[in-house]
């Protein structure tokens, strides 16, 4: 990367704004947000929001100083309702992108309708394979040892209305070892998404012309 390259953004004032969706430890999200904060990623996070408030995400929002709410089955019983909710949210703030990372339910059509291919999510491996309904968490890498698979890995990609299906934008790939365990492949392929997930928005915000 070239040394002026945070320079010319402060210059010339290029910046995109993004919002957050999640549901768990929330280690990806921190990863966005420190490399915001350590200039690589020229954006401003404007809201985190979780379907579970007792998440570790909502902790990262509070040490980032980032906006947090919690929309759920639980805040809003009524699925008209919260659809509505969830919808108001990016109505009052307004964003370039939206970045699922570990968002566990299934986003509603009508966001996905709202802001067409600025929805990206990350996937702990190499889509199509392991990929759509049941493939979530561990699952994800029981199937991939189960089946012998040599390699494994992460994926970015846009989001449409079925799930783990949208265009792929990026993958990296990690090697399945002998004996590794759910948890050991999980491990290092979320090591993998941290560096991902940043490089892959940073380069489709600046084929967006957004940067
Ligand atoms: C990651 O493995 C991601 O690929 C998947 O959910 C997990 C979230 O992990 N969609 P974290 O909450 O970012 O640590």
């Amino acid at each position: 990367m070239k040394k002026y390259f945070l320079a010319e953004f402060i210059i010339f004032g290029l910046m995109f704004s993004f919002g957050v969706m999640a549901s768990g430890g929330g280690s990806n999200f921190k990863a966005l947000l420190s490399k915001v904060k350590e200039g690589l990623l020229p954006a401003k996070c404007l809201f985190l929001i979780v379907n579970n408030g007792d998440c570790g995400a909502v902790q990262i929002a509070k040490e980032y100083g980032v906006p947090c709410f919690h929309i759920s089955s639980k805040t809003h019983p009524d699925e008209h309702e919260y659809e509505k909710a969830l919808l108001k949210v990016f109505e009052e703030n307004p964003i370039d992108l939206l970045l699922l990372a570990g968002y566990m339910k299934k986003i509603p059509d009508s966001l996905v309708e709202k802001l067409p291919e600025r929805i990206l999510n990350i996937h702990p491996s190499l889509l199509p394979k392991y990929g759509g309904k049941g493939f979530w968490g561990l699952n994800v890498h029981r199937g991939v040892l189960e089946n012998q698979e040599k390699e494994s890995g992460a994926t970015v990609h846009l989001v449409s209305s079925e799930i783990d299906k949208g265009k792929i934008l990026a993958q990296t790939s990690v090697p399945v070892l002998e004996g590794d365990s759910p948890e050991e492949l999980a491990a290092r392929v979320l090591k993998q998404e941290h560096s991902l997930y940043w490089n892959t928005v940073l380069n489709y915000a600046k084929t967006l012309g957004l940067l």
